[in-house]
């Protein structure tokens, strides 16, 4: 029998336009998730296996968003598409929740915070060198890679408290990876399909790139599901699978018009 892996996306959003987003964004804002003291002490293995881990994911989790803000306003102004800076501020805002559940659970834990790593480092820099696209496709890699990063962390230990905020980061991480894709995909649109091709397939490139990273640093975690081979194949299938969604809404998005909306 032929094995086909299944993407770990739990919900492909069918919003079809920027402002179903927004709209998504405006009801989860006030969703957010109360962590409770966590009464259970970490073993020495367990606090091993997260304690150099957690920090660089609440780290990555932290940003402002500068870059973003503003190139969203420009994408807004471009595509006449006002909601998109909204949804991006509120999306921003979500990530900023997931550092601090993060971070509550690292107090309780006497786990120290990261003020950079080379990982994050590297991903700021790459986002701040090229136009929205670059950021946006920067950013869903991570958040592929928090699909199955964080699945892992909720086995890494028994602490219920980690198992319920990785469940949160999960459920709304889904959300994202749908909105990115989506809007990266109305960017191809606007594209050759030669150029399109080739910047879904450069996007494949930095995934495998950040995945040796990605093992390199969080294998402890990442082993409690993951061979080397299974992380990669999970995560280059979620990839996969996140691209023909976003495709598909793409078009509901431009819903009739010419591919090419050529707003510039
Ligand atoms: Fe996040
Ligand atoms: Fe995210």
């Amino acid at each position: 029998m032929k094995f086909r892996m299944q993407p770990s996306q739990s919900k492909f959003y069918p919003y079809q336009t920027t402002a179903d987003w927004l709209d998504y964004f405006r009801r989860n804002a006030p969703e957010t998730l109360s962590v409770e003291t966590d009464h259970r002490p970490l073993n020495s293995e367990e606090f091993a296996r997260i304690a150099t881990s957690i920090p660089d994911f609440q780290l990555g989790e932290s940003s402002e968003g500068r870059t973003l803000r503003r190139l969203a306003g420009q994408f807004s102004d471009r595509f006449g598409l006002p909601e998109y800076s909204e949804a991006i501020d509120l999306f921003i805002r979500e990530e900023n929740r997931h550092a601090s559940y993060l971070l509550r659970f690292m107090h309780q834990h006497g786990i120290p915070r990261e003020r950079a790593s080379l990982n994050n480092t590297a991903f700021h820099k790459v986002r701040k060198l090229l136009g929205i696209e670059t950021i946006l496709r920067t950013l869903v890699t991570g958040e592929i890679v928090a699909l199955t990063y964080y699945s892992c962390l909720a086995k890494a230990t028994e602490s219920p408290v980690l198992q319920r905020i990785c469940e949160r980061i999960l459920d709304e991480e889904d959300a994202h990876v749908s909105f990115q894709l989506q809007h990266i995909e109305f960017l191809n649109l606007q594209k050759s399909p030669t150029a399109a091709f080739l910047g879904d397939l450069l996007h494949f490139g930095l995934l495998n790139a950040a995945l040796c990273a990605v093992w390199i640093r969080h294998h402890r975690v990442l082993r409690m599901r993951f061979s080397l081979f299974g992380f990669v194949r999970q995560a280059n299938c979620d990839l996969s699978a996140a691209v023909h969604h976003g495709r598909k809404t793409a078009l509901e998005m431009i819903d009739g018009r010419s591919r090419k909306i050529a707003f510039a």
